[in-house]
């Protein structure tokens, strides 16, 4: 991104209103993705019309799948090629700024034999963990090079016959074991993925829907089975909206005095909604309204209300990846509840688009936030009053909608540098804003 966008945002006003976030950036990847495999049509609907996952729709383009224009609120269907009827590219694959994109396709692609691949992304992406992937998937039998041991993108793949294995992950995460599982569809025999807490289940749950052989086993549903040689079948796939992105107003609507917003049609998949575990710990006034099922994931619409004297919480242990993503706006959360309020085990934090421990304490203590950075998390004192501020998202989506919901509670005006950051994921974002604000 090369573009410097300043938004100057007001502090001292209320929210109001009814909002609908877009899609849910996870199931727009994996609705392309997974459909792309599948034989015959899928129709999607609801899709995050985002730089993320048009970045995905853009590599399978050139993988070969007649993916039409996408247009923003339009519905498209695409044409599936089958498991492994990808064509090699003559271009690189650019996945921009999202991991979600290249991980999820290191894995769809180890195992199209006889093809060579390169992934490449943008300056953050190309400083991520790509290991993570790439190891397990060698054991599979995926040949993948990449810069520092194959470690960082650009990554180059020589699709290969894949054999099933067991996996444990070092990590909780849902890109990991999606890649792991996109493998398995092309692998000899059973893949099993064993996690160590649960992660994002939409890959599992989509994949069922189309038809694949997938199993969720122990108790806490950690150990994901899947064994090749099922079709997958084309679906239609309604997407509701991200929770990820209603975080922001759900935490506005509770921390800026004289606030509500109801945030309809969002996606309440219990993988992700530690948020809500975390609102409750704080006292937040919320009600869920219209719980329906679309498309195998539970949604509803959530009424958020400001609360005045809001209590500290505690995130650690296995809800984390239930709330990786919301982790920037708790940390706006936190420095206003009375207070001190903890974020630990979260290391994960600082392999995201940004460092967002440390970028959110940066620039959290220009308006005056009282934050310590420990090297797995945040301890944040919510005794402090904000003043007006210059601050930039590094570039990060997630950093420039946390910035923009603490400069409502600072005094005065703030600037907020890279604002367009936010682009990723929620390009709406800043029009949404000033519809809510009184
Ligand atoms: C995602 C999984 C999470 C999340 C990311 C999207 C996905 O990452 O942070 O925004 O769609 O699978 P990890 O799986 O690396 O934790």
């Amino acid at each position: 991104m090369n573009t410097n966008h300043i938004r100057t945002v007001k502090g001292g006003g209320s929210l109001q209103g009814i909002i609908k976030v877009p899609g849910d950036k996870s199931i727009s990847h994996r609705s392309l993705i997974i459909g792309s495999i599948a034989e015959g049509e899928t129709n999607i609907e609801g899709f995050l019309y985002s730089e993320d996952p048009l970045s995905t729709a853009d590599c399978l383009r050139k993988l070969g799948v007649n993916i039409p224009e996408i247009k923003k609120n339009q519905p498209f269907t695409i044409k599936g090629l089958g498991i492994d009827g990808f064509k090699e590219p003559e271009e690189i694959l650019d996945c921009g700024n999202s991991g979600t994109t290249m991980r999820l396709l290191m894995g769809l692609l180890a195992g199209q034999k006889g093809s060579n691949f390169i992934l490449t992304g943008d300056k953050s992406l190309n400083e991520r963990p790509m290991g993570r992937v790439s190891k397990p998937l060698s054991l599979m039998g995926g040949k993948i090079h990449g810069r520092k041991n194959g470690s960082k993108a650009p990554i180059s793949i020589t699709g290969n016959r894949l054999k099933g294995c067991v996996i444990g992950t070092p990590v909780a995460s849902a890109q990991v074991k999606s890649a792991i599982l996109l493998a398995g569809l092309n692998a000899s025999g059973t893949t099993s993925v064993i996690e160590p807490a649960s992660s994002r289940d939409h890959t599992e749950r989509m994949l069922k829907a189309f038809g694949a052989d997938i199993n969720i086993r122990g108790e806490l549903g950690r150990n994901i089975v899947i064994k090749s040689g099922n079709n997958l079948t084309g679906q239609n796939i309604l997407i509701p909206g991200d929770i990820s992105s209603a975080a922001f107003w759900m935490i506005a609507a509770s921390i800026v005095p004289e606030s509500e917003i109801v945030i309809k049609n969002v996606g309440l998949n219990p993988t992700r909604t530690g948020i809500l575990n975390v609102m409750d710990e704080m006292g937040c006034n919320y009600k869920i309204l219209d719980k329906s099922t679309i498309a195998g994931e539970p949604i509803g619409s959530i009424d958020v209300k400001y609360v005045s004297n809001l209590k500290p919480f505690k995130v650690e242990g296995d809800i984390l990846p239930k709330l990786i993503d919301e982790i920037p706006i708790l940390t706006v959360a936190a420095c206003f509840c009375g207070g001190v309020s903890e974020i630990k085990d979260a290391k994960e934090l600082r392999v995201k688009e940004t460092d967002r421990l440390k970028v959110m304490a940066t620039q959290l203590k220009k308006f005056g936030a009282n934050i310590i950075e420990k090297e797995d998390g945040l301890i944040i004192n919510g005794d402090s009053k904000f003043h007006s501020a210059e601050v930039d998202s590094e570039t990060d989506h997630r950093v420039s909608m946390s910035l923009a919901i603490a400069s409502l509670l600072a005094k005065g005006s703030s600037k907020i540098a890279r604002a367009e950051a936010s682009r990723v994921s929620y390009p709406t974002f800043w029009d949404d804003l000033d519809k809510l604000i009184n």
